[in-house]
């Protein structure tokens, strides 16, 4: 496998234009493969290691599926460099210069493969500085989550999102109770207070409901866990960005509502009025992160309390917009 080129690599992509930004360093992710440095043959006890993350027995079944489609040498070469990119390259200011081209097409779960190669390793690090094994597990589960809600919305194996994992292999992010918390540097959007500073983005996975004894927890231990292992971090901020905070939502939904609760705690810093939300993504299972246009709301059926409302606001010509909100740490 070190002996490939980038050029005989890129044989294997549907698109090798998208992996031009990958050319450069190509050569120096090389010794990274010779060292063993990268785990990469772990097949074999591919099923262990999903169940070890408590991976969604559904992402499970597809990983151990399609393994043989990581086995080819070209694909695991490109894997080997998108970790030592990762592992080595990662930086929360600059990490889309990565760039994250689409999987091969004989290997669409490129990404998951790749980086449940680089759990082990990276997992034993966090082990070795005093992280809580039960924090590396929970953030890790992601990589199957990702997996299974790419499978429930799009129908297909497949994995587009090394754009997103990459923050919690390369150790900038965290799942911490409820809560994920993502070490990075606020921009103008957090307002002027926070702009420029070190902060904790708050995202919020589907995993049962959204409850204020489960936030207040995960936030008050992030803000311990972060003191303890990042202490050079300084954060002083929370902040979040999603259509969860939408003001919006307090006049369309019940007053006792877990949303509503979780929305009052941040003070609003901006609100975007140009940009997809993802909430038909989030609430219906419909692709709504690329720009697309919201569905046609006849083919939705909701049922739930939030997605009779969101049916219903739309209906009426409004929209859910993704929004961003702070809260000063020690003041969640
Ligand atoms: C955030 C989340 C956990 C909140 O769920 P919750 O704690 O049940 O929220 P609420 O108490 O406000 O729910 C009020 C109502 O809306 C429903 N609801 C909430 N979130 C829903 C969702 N994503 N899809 C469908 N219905 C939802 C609830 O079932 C409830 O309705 P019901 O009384 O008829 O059962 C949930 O929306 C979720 O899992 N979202 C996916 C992850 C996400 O959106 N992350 C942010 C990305 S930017």
């Amino acid at each position: 496998m070190d002996g490939l080129t980038f050029d005989d690599c890129l044989r294997v992509v549907d698109d090798p234009r998208a992996y031009e930004g990958w050319r450069d360093d190509f050569g120096r992710s090389g010794p990274y493969v010779v060292d063993s440095r990268v785990d990469l043959p772990f097949v074999a006890d591919l099923a262990d290691r999903c169940r070890d993350f408590g991976f969604p027995e559904r992402a499970t079944e597809l990983l151990v599926a399609h393994r043989e489609t990581w086995d080819h040498p070209a694909v695991q070469r490109l894997a080997a460099h998108y970790q030592w990119l990762v592992a080595e390259r990662y930086h929360p200011g600059t990490y889309l210069h990565l760039g994250f081209p689409a999987p091969p097409p004989q290997c669409r779960l490129f990404y998951a493969y790749a980086l449940l190669g680089l759990a082990g390793r990276v997992g034993a690090e966090q082990a070795a500085v005093g992280i809580d094994a039960a924090v590396t597990v929970a953030t890790f589960w992601d990589i199957g989550q990702q997996v299974m809600l790419h499978d429930r919305i799009h129908g297909e194996a497949d994995l587009r999102k090394g754009w997103w994992l990459c923050h919690h292999l390369a150790g900038w992010l965290f799942r911490i109770g409820r809560l994920q918390f993502h070490r990075r540097f606020a921009d103008d959007h957090h307002g002027p207070a926070a702009a420029g500073r070190a902060f904790l983005d708050v995202h919020i996975p589907e995993d049962g409901p959204l409850t204020r004894a489960g936030c207040d927890a995960s936030f008050a231990r992030a803000t311990r866990f972060m003191a303890e292992h990042f202490p050079d971090d300084d954060a002083r901020w929370f902040g979040c960005s999603s259509w969860l905070l939408d003001p919006v939502l307090a006049e369309i939904l019940p007053e006792d509502s877990n949303i509503v609760d979780f929305q009052r705690r941040f003070q609003i810093t901006h609100i975007e009025e140009g940009w997809p939300s993802g909430v038909f993504e989030f609430v219906f299972d419909r692709p709504d992160l690329d720009g697309a246009a919201p569905p046609d709301l006849h083919t939705l059926a909701p049922v739930t309390t939030l997605q009779r409302a969101i049916v219903d606001h739309y209906r009426a010509g409004g929209r859910i917009r993704p929004v961003t909100g702070v809260i000063e740490i020690g003041d969640p």
